[in-house]
């Protein structure tokens, strides 16, 4: 007989162990590499999205910046506001874009191929296969706090509704500073690159898979939700991909546009 680790039964309890290496590891290639590279974007990505939360120069007609988007407090600038509503009152003093924050910060922060590079990068847990980690423990995704980040699927539903508004904000760049539509400005071009990249991201999401047709038997009784899922399926396989191109899309729009509206950026079809 054998146990369902497929090891034969009788078999000596300590054989049953992971093999005593003293080593942290065995390997010799740069395994280090790729959670090195990976700490080193998101480090820079996080201190760009500090910087950017606090900076004033998120609005320039008839551009948005995205850290920004949607304008909500009184404090935004008349254009800013989102189809003009300006829900939160003076009461808000801080930065608008804090509003919004956790929508975005959540659904990048709770996704698979996230939690899989950071786990990896900061918390070294472990850094690469086959390398030891400093943990003593491990309890995975069990317990608080990482057991929160089975909220993704929620996330993601935030993700499609600040997808929405950037699309909104990147259909009203295409009006010049007075307002007459069919300006395409540089600014505009790069909002609409992100708005797709942001849109792809986002579809590929591995909840969104599940969304479009997980848990059915039959594909052929539900041939709306097959094309969905077929869709999606081909945008999952790319999903570490997307991740790096919309982060850095998003950072490089939104800082394109505070550039702009700091005066630093300045032709005639910025
Ligand atoms: Fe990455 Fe959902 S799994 S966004």
């Amino acid at each position: 007989t054998q146990t369902t680790a497929g090891r034969p039964a009788n078999e000596p309890a300590q054989r049953k162990q992971r093999a005593q290496i003293k080593a942290r590891t065995l390997r010799t290639d740069r395994w280090w590499l790729a959670p090195a590279i990976t700490f080193a974007a998101l480090a820079s990505f996080l201190v760009y999205g500090f910087w950017a939360i606090f900076d004033q120069s998120y609005f320039v007609e008839p551009y948005i910046a995205p850290f920004s988007s949607p304008c909500l407090a009184t404090s935004c600038p008349e254009g800013a506001r989102f189809l003009g509503l300006a829900p939160f009152g003076d009461w808000w003093t801080l930065p608008p874009g804090i509003l919004i924050l956790g929508l975005p910060a959540g659904f990048r922060l709770t996704c698979y191929y996230y939690r899989k590079g950071y786990y990896r990068a900061f918390w070294l847990s472990p850094p690469a296969c086959a390398v030891g980690e400093p943990h003593k423990k491990y309890t995975g995704e069990t317990r608080l706090p990482l057991i929160i980040q089975n909220v993704h699927r929620y996330f993601f539903y935030g993700a499609v509704l600040i997808a929405l508004v950037l699309t909104w904000d990147a259909v009203l760049a295409l009006r010049d500073a007075e307002g007459n539509w069919g300006h395409v400005g540089l600014g505009t071009i790069i909002l609409w690159v992100n708005v797709v990249l942001i849109w792809a991201y986002t579809l590929s999401c591995h909840s969104c898979r599940h969304i479009t047709a997980g848990r059915l038997n039959h594909f052929s009784k539900h041939p709306v939700r097959y094309k969905m899922w077929t869709f999606v399926s081909r945008l999952n396989s790319r999903h570490m991909l997307l991740a790096w191109l919309s982060m850095y899309s998003v950072m490089l729009a939104d800082l394109y546009v505070r550039l702009v509206a700091k005066g630093v950026i300045n032709f005639p079809f910025a």
